[in-house]
């Protein structure tokens, strides 16, 4: 099998390591990848913009041209943006299959709107919201709610679109950045305004296969993978300002029997009923980010894709083959797949350029002792990482690597995490020390 996967973040190093391991794949093609996916065995990198492919035009986008070039059997789409935009459907439409759904489906992400209006309609467990496309009606609804509330940009605006307003005075502040002064853009010109959840959050990627045909054969399923969660503060202790994750953990030990069986009923069943009655065609992963309340699970938001960096801790854990898994999400056999997981657990800590979030220097030299991190059983997964015009592997993002570790115990998987992080150097490297300790989530 040849296999095309869109992207080249840490997310997206994780799915082509993962794809290449099945005995199945010949080649992985990368695009655009990263310095990670260059020196990883069967994958190439193939950047859209330095090719010529004049003699095999299928449509106008660079990416389905690769595709097709390359003779892909399907392709798995990591990032949020090209589903947005209608990759999948410009695929599909030139006949080559692939993991992740077409534009309708992604717009579960792409507009927090349309996803609350999703949410309230099949009853899915979520927080009480309002749409708002004034800002005086905006204001008006923050002065009768009170705070703490949280203000969300409808649309996509890379992570940097919520605001949770702890008092009145944030929240209307909030409203005057996003609607008035415009700076998200266009995505700012809708706000949801949503009631204040607490408790600790996880996150549940799942597999996805509802289409047409699996619906009308009771074949339409989500399946979940283990349990994940992120740590977005940039400190120890949850602290400091928000990030794309510091690292991840998998599964999480202290998610109960009792929240896993209230996600499956109030959150994952009505959603999977949803996708059902709107004719979605979803053949991807979905990830449910969700509050832990009081009351039970709540969904905060839908992805339409893996998370980064849960994806970096959860697919280490895999006792079943990647591809395999996506070939059954795309013929529809999802429902029939035998998924296995490891019994142990994982520990993915991030690497960043020192000053992320904030202002970074990119074109430090990174270096690896690869006998010690072989030794530990460590992989590292590359985010902002590319291999330079000598061929070294230099940083070139925020976030720069995960050290991602398995063991029978958490204790174990951290540690080689750890020790593996001691075994890899940059100018500047900065990483949190607690991934996955006690007082590391951050509790809201
Ligand atoms: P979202 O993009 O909707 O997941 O929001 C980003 C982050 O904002 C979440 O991961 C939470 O930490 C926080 N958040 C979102 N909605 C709420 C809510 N209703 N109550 C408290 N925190 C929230
Ligand atoms: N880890 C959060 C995300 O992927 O959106």
């Amino acid at each position: 099998m040849r296999i095309a996967v869109i992207g080249s973040g840490g997310r997206e190093h994780a799915i082509s390591w993962a794809l290449a391991k099945c005995p199945e794949v010949e080649q992985v093609i990368c695009i655009p990848g990263n310095g990670g996916t260059a020196e990883e065995e069967k994958c190439i990198n193939i950047n859209p913009a330095n090719c010529d492919y004049t003699e095999t035009l299928i449509g106008n986008d660079a990416i389905v041209q690769v595709c097709a070039y390359e003779k892909v059997d399907f392709a798995v789409c990591g990032p949020e943006d090209p589903l947005a935009g209608g990759i999948a459907d410009q695929l599909w439409k030139v006949g080559i299959p692939v993991v992740g759904p077409k534009s309708k489906g992604a717009q579960l992400e792409a507009s927090k709107d349309l996803a609350k209006s999703f949410m309230q309609k099949y009853g899915v467990a979520c927080a009480k919201s309002a749409t708002f496309t004034d800002a005086k009606s905006a204001h008006e609804y923050v002065d009768e709610q009170g705070a703490p509330i949280v203000i969300k940009a409808d649309g996509l605006a890379a992570g940097k679109g919520v605001v949770v307003a702890l008092n009145i005075e944030d929240a209307h502040a909030a409203i005057t950045e996003f609607m008035e002064n415009g700076k998200l853009g266009e995505a700012g010109n809708k706000l949801v305004i949503e009631e204040y959840l607490s408790g600790v959050e996880i996150s549940i990627l799942a597999a996805v296969s509802v289409t047409e045909e699996t619906a009308a054969n009771g074949k339409a399923t989500i399946v979940p993978f283990v349990t994940a969660r992120d740590h977005k503060r940039l400190m120890d202790g949850a602290k400091g300002p928000n990030t794309g994750g510091m690292g991840a953990i998998a599964p999480v030990a202290d998610v109960t029997e009792k929240q896993l069986d209230a996600f499956q009923k109030t959150i994952l069943e009505p959603t999977l009923k949803g996708l059902i009655e709107e004719k979605m065609d979803y053949r991807g992963f979905i990830f449910f980010g969700i509050m832990l309340t009081k009351s039970g699970p709540k969904l905060l938001e839908y992805n339409v894709r893996l998370g980064d960096p849960e994806t970096q801790a959860v697919l280490p854990l895999m006792d079943f083959d990647f591809a395999a898994m996506c070939q059954a999400i795309i013929d529809g056999s999802l429902k029939d797949f035998s998924f296995k997981w490891k019994k142990g657990f994982a520990c993915a800590p991030v690497a960043v350029s020192g000053g992320y979030p904030a202002s970074y220097k990119k074109g430090y030299k990174i270096s690896m002792d690869k006998n010690v991190i072989n030794g530990l059983g460590t992989k590292v997964f590359i985010a902002g990482g590319n291999v330079d015009e000598n061929g070294i592997l230099v940083t070139s993002g925020g976030r720069v690597l995960a050290a991602s570790s398995v063991g029978e115990t958490f204790e174990q998987a951290w540690e080689n995490s750890y020790k593996a992080l001691e075994a890899i150097n940059f100018t500047d490297m900065f990483y949190r020390k607690d991934i996955g300790l006690p007082g590391a989530a951050e509790s809201l």
